[in-house]
């Protein structure tokens, strides 16, 4: 679908569409479904010079999505539920393939929020703003996670004190309940946030960090999604052996879909989206 005035264009149809709405407001936004994907009671509205792509197999489900002059990409495979994506000024979120996501993710002013897989629970708040947070194949529980304070604070002489400083997060970092991860923090591969933790720090691989302001209180420690015997033949782990701890991880760390793809008639579909974009387009 193709308006040449506006130049605002949808490629390809979800195979799934249920109880949704599309607005394309203002000139030059894209949106592309990639094969098979799924979209149930979702809001996805673009205000001009906006990207939104969605890999093959995605399930976006009670999703709210608003660009203006942005950009959201999620790989294939994602799961999305009860999320909320609202980007303004030049911002992207660029989520990995196997993504199983919700909670709120807001870009602002060149904001950049990236991850190579992000798996969160319970709905954390991750905000990015002139800067970026980065995550590996990692993910949280609801916790805040900024790279900003939104607000600039300055010393008597009129010097700001408080600039944006990335947020980079590791690979199989968890990150506990109620965390407050802020500028400057850098966690480490396989690092532990406990519950509670307040940290903007750098935090070496494989630590635990606990308490407000956040301390290590354990190194050399691993953790996994759930106990199994198939675990033990890893230990004991060298502490530097890196290669012997991505063997560990690759068993212990698993991400799992919980929502089942479905398929409904494809051109009732097709005619449900062309619909939005024709209304979209008055
Ligand atoms: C990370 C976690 C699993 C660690 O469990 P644990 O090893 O049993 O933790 P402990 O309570 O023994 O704490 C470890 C150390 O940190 C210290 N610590 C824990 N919380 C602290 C806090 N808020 N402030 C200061 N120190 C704290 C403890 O005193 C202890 O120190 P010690 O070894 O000197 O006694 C646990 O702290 C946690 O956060 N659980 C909840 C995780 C969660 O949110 N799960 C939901 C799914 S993501």
């Amino acid at each position: 679908m193709y308006c040449k005035k506006k130049n605002n264009k949808i490629e390809g149809v979800p195979s799934f569409y249920k109880k949704s709405s599309i607005h394309l407001t203002g000139k030059n936004n894209k949106i592309i479904f990639g094969k098979n994907c799924n979209i149930i009671n979702c809001r996805i509205k673009l205000y001009g010079n906006s990207t939104l792509v969605l890999g093959e197999n995605c399930h976006f489900e009670n999703t709210l999505i608003m660009l203006t002059d942005s950009e959201a990409r999620f790989g294939d495979n994602t799961e999305a539920s009860r999320v909320t994506v609202t980007s303004t000024g030049n911002s992207l979120l660029d989520l990995g393939a196997g993504s199983v996501i919700c909670g709120e993710f807001d870009m602002r002013n060149k904001g950049i929020i990236k991850a190579k897989r992000l798996w969160t629970t319970w709905g954390p708040h991750i905000a990015a703003n002139h800067g970026k947070i980065e995550f590996g194949d990692g993910g949280t529980a609801d916790s805040i996670i900024y790279n900003s304070d939104f607000h600039p604070m300055y010393d008597l002489e009129g010097n700001l004190q408080n600039e944006e400083q990335d947020v980079i997060i590791g690979n199989q970092v968890w990150i506990g309940r109620k965390c407050f991860i802020f500028k400057g923090a850098k966690i480490g591969d396989g690092s532990i946030i406990s519950s509670g933790t307040y940290t903007g720090k750098e935090i070496p691989p494989h630590s635990l960090v606990a308490g407000n302001p956040g301390r290590i209180v354990r190194r050399d420690i691993v953790w996994a999604v759930k106990d199994k015997p198939e675990l033990k033949k890893h230990f004991p782990l060298a502490p530097d052996d890196e290669e012997a701890f991505r063997a560990f991880y690759h068993e212990a760390y698993e991400v799992n879909r919980t929502i089942k793809q479905r398929k409904g008639c494809l051109w009732l579909n097709w005619l449900r989206v062309y619909m939005a974009f024709i209304s979209s387009k008055k």
